[in-house]
């Protein structure tokens, strides 16, 4: 069978280590969860029958639910083929500049703001996804003449996979998304990176800070007095080492290509945390 692979490109993508991720994930499991989902790029290589995504990012949820319903999912493809041949620098800015005025927004149908998400990620510099304060998207044009938004074959099985199993789809915090998790499920934990000299990192408009980092470390803790296999993946700071030292820390080095500010290209040290 061939295997499903993320549809839209996104920062922290975890396609570069997954040998790494399959390395150290639990054999056997029940239930799967991943409450930081982004792009799933775990979650299409394993595949499980029975999970729960979640993500904060509204636009990025809208998405997976769209691509999940057999009718609109279509209907998505057609508003991107139409997309593909208008594609220009102008349009890319008509179709980004959509939010600035909230109350002509609110009246898209999510199947427009699902094709409208797609077409940007494809479209913008680099697959970034970053919003400014007044929760605009604000990452320019990648100056390409050409845009491919979307692999049909790659769609049509990534929905397939979504409508024919137990696959629930949440849009909240990491904290709510494990709350049902029990004995022998699987949590595996990729939040906004750790940095050792930043102090922020904004993938939505709610930055993920120190305390974020804090928070999760509990819920990790918790997930696993109550017998869950957990796996978490960060940046090898000093923080993460602090916040997981009665755990497994696995070090491996990871290519990074993504970054908020473009520099952050090369290799990296990440890590890979286990309770088992
Ligand atoms: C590192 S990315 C995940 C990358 C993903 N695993 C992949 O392979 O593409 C982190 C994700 O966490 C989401 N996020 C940020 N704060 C969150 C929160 N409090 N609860 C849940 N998700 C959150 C962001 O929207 C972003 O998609």
């Amino acid at each position: 069978m061939s295997k499903i692979r993320p549809f839209v490109k996104w920062a922290g993508g975890k396609r570069q280590i997954i040998d790494k991720l399959i390395k150290y994930a639990p054999k056997k499991f029940n239930k799967y969860y991943e409450p930081f989902v982004g792009g799933g790029a775990f979650l299409f290589e394993l595949e499980p029958k029975y999970a729960v995504i979640n993500d904060y990012n509204i636009e990025l949820i809208n998405v997976y639910n769209c691509i999940k319903d057999k009718n609109k999912y279509k209907k998505v493809l057609k508003i991107l083929d139409d997309y593909e041949i208008k594609n220009s620098k102008e349009f890319y800015y008509e179709i980004r500049n959509m939010d600035r005025d909230k109350s002509l927004y609110n009246k898209l149908s999510d199947i427009e703001k699902c094709a409208r998400t797609i077409y940007l990620n494809k479209a913008c510099f680099n697959g970034l996804y970053r919003v400014n304060s007044k929760n605009e998207f604000n990452v320019p044009f990648n100056q390409k003449e050409k845009v491919n938004t979307y692999d049909k074959d790659n769609v049509e099985l990534i929905s397939l996979y979504l409508r024919n199993n137990d696959i629930t789809i949440l849009n909240g915090d990491f904290e709510d998304a494990v709350k049902s998790a029990k004995a022998n499920d699987f949590i595996y934990f990729d939040p906004p990176y750790d940095s050792d000299t930043d102090t922020f990192t904004s993938y939505t408009n709610n930055g993920f800070n120190r305390d974020d980092q804090i928070r999760l470390s509990e819920v990790f803790k918790k997930l696993d007095k109550k017998g869950c296999y957990v796996m978490l993946s960060n940046h090898n700071t000093k923080l993460i080492n602090e916040l997981y030292r009665d755990y497994n820390i696995h070090v491996i080095m990871a290519k990074r290509n993504i970054n908020s500010n473009g520099k952050g290209r090369g290799t990296i040290e990440e890590v890979i945390i286990t309770n088992y």
